[in-house]
């Protein structure tokens, strides 16, 4: 199977999970508070990848991955409301030399998840004034690092940090309300379209996008309640953003269909996110939820924390993306595992469908595995163990897993 020219073979990571001592944001205080992560972990040092970014970049070239995906930290950048940090910005730049000496593509995110301690403070993207924050945070980054980079993502996965944090109470700051989340999803489309605009005042021929988290959702039962809230929870969780940004309207639930110009089209690429698939009954008492009730399907393989393994998913819906008719990048696709023979299969069988999907004329120009290295999966703390690269965090030695060498020779042969 060969893939088109140029595809990019990567990995993924984000700044909380990995560099370690992100002290100034929400998660960090989080994390301190009993009972919020998975055996009272909190992410201390993580992989310690702030300061050993070389290392692990010379590990991915040495593997043959050509691309990187990784994300920017907020509260380094901007420690205080308007003070911007000169050597934050240079560490970035400098990882981003050491990419290209490598000859490794950079994919830049801008938000994934974390929040300077300042703005949750002040109700994060509860807060409309988040959008004008964020919209500063993204001109200071677009003036130092614009012109370096040419794939950037705005946001990670709106929908998860809106439910988690607003709807499900598991993330900071803890709330469980709908109106609340829909209020947060309207104000992430919002920032999205200004830092879209930021980065492409800068540099016209950069690709922004964002990454989204899609699952495919499919009704428990035939009957008509069953497959009206699979439709609806598919709708809300799945498209209406990337409807949205594609209409440039505030859709509903997250608006009443505003129109909103400067969001019009302001993704020039599509990022995906795609783990798993959730199957979805009817149930009344769960109105918080859209009235959905999810539950995994039988009898089929699952990950370390219980999703099930569904590769065909992958394909449903970079095919449903084919619509949209924009170069596609699936900046995350994963599995936690101990058993690293499950990991080598779940490459192996996604990228058998991202193939299939090209066959059939889907524009994807790039895969990011979740993640590079085992690193700190939020709520989950460091059970999880997703890398291709083996962390033991008592000493920050990385060990390169079997999975990690077979990625890397299909990068080189550009196929499998
Ligand atoms: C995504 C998220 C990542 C990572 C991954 C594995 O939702 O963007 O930060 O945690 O899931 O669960």
């Amino acid at each position: 199977m060969t893939f088109p020219a140029g595809f990019l073979w990567g990995t993924a990571t984000s700044s909380h999970q990995v560099e370690g001592d992100n002290r100034n944001n929400d998660w960090w205080a989080w994390e301190q508070e009993p009972g919020r992560i998975y055996g009272g972990q909190s992410s201390g040092l993580a992989c310690d990848h702030y300061r050993r970014y070389l290392e692990d970049i010379e590990l991915m070239a040495a593997l043959g991955y050509n691309a990187y995906r990784f994300s920017l930290e907020w509260s380094r950048i901007e420690p205080e409301p308007g003070h911007f940090s000169v050597a934050a910005l240079d560490h970035y730049g400098q990882v981003l030399e050491a990419l290209r000496a490598r000859g490794i593509e950079p994919v830049v995110t801008l938000h994934h998840f974390t929040l300077p301690l300042w703005l949750a403070r002040a109700g994060g993207f509860l807060n409309p004034e988040a959008v004008e924050r964020f919209d500063r945070y993204a001109r200071e980054v677009a003036a130092a690092l614009g012109r370096e980079v040419r794939y950037w993502v705005t946001i990670n996965e709106p929908m998860v940090l809106a439910t988690q944090s607003y709807l499900l109470g598991l993330w900071p700051p803890g709330h469980q309300n709908l109106f609340e989340t829909l209020r947060v999803a309207r104000h992430l489309l919002l920032a999205h379209a200004r830092a879209y605009h930021r980065l492409k005042e800068v540099n016209g021929e950069a690709m922004v996008g964002l990454a989204k988290h899609l699952r495919v959702v499919d009704p428990g039962r035939p009957g008509l309640l069953d497959r009206g809230v699979a439709g609806l929870l598919d709708y809300v969780f799945n498209w209406a953003f990337l409807s949205g940004v594609e209409r440039g309207r505030l859709p509903l639930p997250f608006g009443f269909n505003q129109r909103v110009p400067e969001l019009l089209q302001t993704q020039d690429f599509l990022g995906v996110n795609y783990y798993s698939r959730d199957i979805v009954f009817f149930n009344w008492r769960s109105p918080g939820t859209l009235f959905a009730k999810m539950e995994v399907a039988a009898g089929r393989e699952r990950n370390d924390l219980g999703w099930e393994v569904y590769p065909e998913g992958l394909y449903r819906l970079l095919k449903r993306l084919q619509a949209y008719g924009k170069p596609i990048l699936i900046t995350e696709n994963g599995i936690t595992t101990g058993d690293d023979l499950a990991r080598q299969r779940f490459l192996l069988d996604h990228l058998r469908q991202v193939k299939r999907a090209l066959e059939e004329g889907v524009e994807v120009r790039g895969y990011f595995y979740w993640s590079l290295l085992d690193n700190f999966e939020w709520a989950e703390g460091y059970r999880a163990r997703f890398g291709l690269v083996e962390v033991d965090f008592a000493t920050q030695k990385r060990s390169p897993r079997p999975s990690a060498h077979l990625y890397g020779e299909m990068a080189r042969k550009n196929g499998f």
